[in-house]
């Protein structure tokens, strides 16, 4: 059983090192890039609070297809250049304080306000996208896009 769970009033430093130290462990021996992404999802999930949905974008064949995530139903495929997560998909992170004012942002849940977009690299190439969504306003902020670059660079030899 595994029982990773950040300590209650964690800052988010706190619980991003948390959630590091818990998707290194749990990516850690494991090569089949579909586990780690569906254990690293749910630990998404679990960590961050105020987000409704969590999870991984594919880079198959030059574009983004859904990966494994925590949320509702989402949009399968998006072209790279449309949307936030195919703007990430030219290999910079898309931090979106208010999604309506983005343009081109694929709405997949209505209750989405802001997201956090971040490009997962290998050899130069964007393999996948780290996608958060948040029903909030401007729920991401620096210290949120540094953690899941952190996990980004982790997760880069790991899916
Ligand atoms: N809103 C994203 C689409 C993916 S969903 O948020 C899960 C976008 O504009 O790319």
């Amino acid at each position: 059983m595994y029982d990773f769970t950040p300590a209650p009033g964690a800052s988010k430093p706190e619980i991003y090192a948390a959630l590091l130290e818990a998707a290194g462990a749990l990516t850690a021996d494991e090569p089949d890039a579909i586990a780690n992404m569906a254990n690293v999802a749910a630990l998404l999930g679990e960590f961050l609070p105020d987000c409704n949905w969590t999870g991984f974008y594919r880079m198959v064949d030059g574009e983004l297809v859904l990966g494994p995530f925590t949320g509702r139903p989402a949009c399968i495929r998006i072209p790279v250049g449309v949307g936030v997560c195919g703007a990430a998909a030219r290999g910079e992170t898309q931090l979106v304080e208010d999604v309506h004012a983005f343009p081109g942002h694929i709405a997949c849940d209505a209750r989405s306000r802001s997201e956090l977009v971040v490009p997962v690299m290998r050899d130069g190439a964007v393999i996948a996208v780290i996608d958060l969504d948040s029903p909030d306003l401007a729920r991401f902020d620096a210290e949120d896009r540094a953690g899941i670059e952190a996990l980004a660079a982790l997760l880069s030899t790991r899916i």
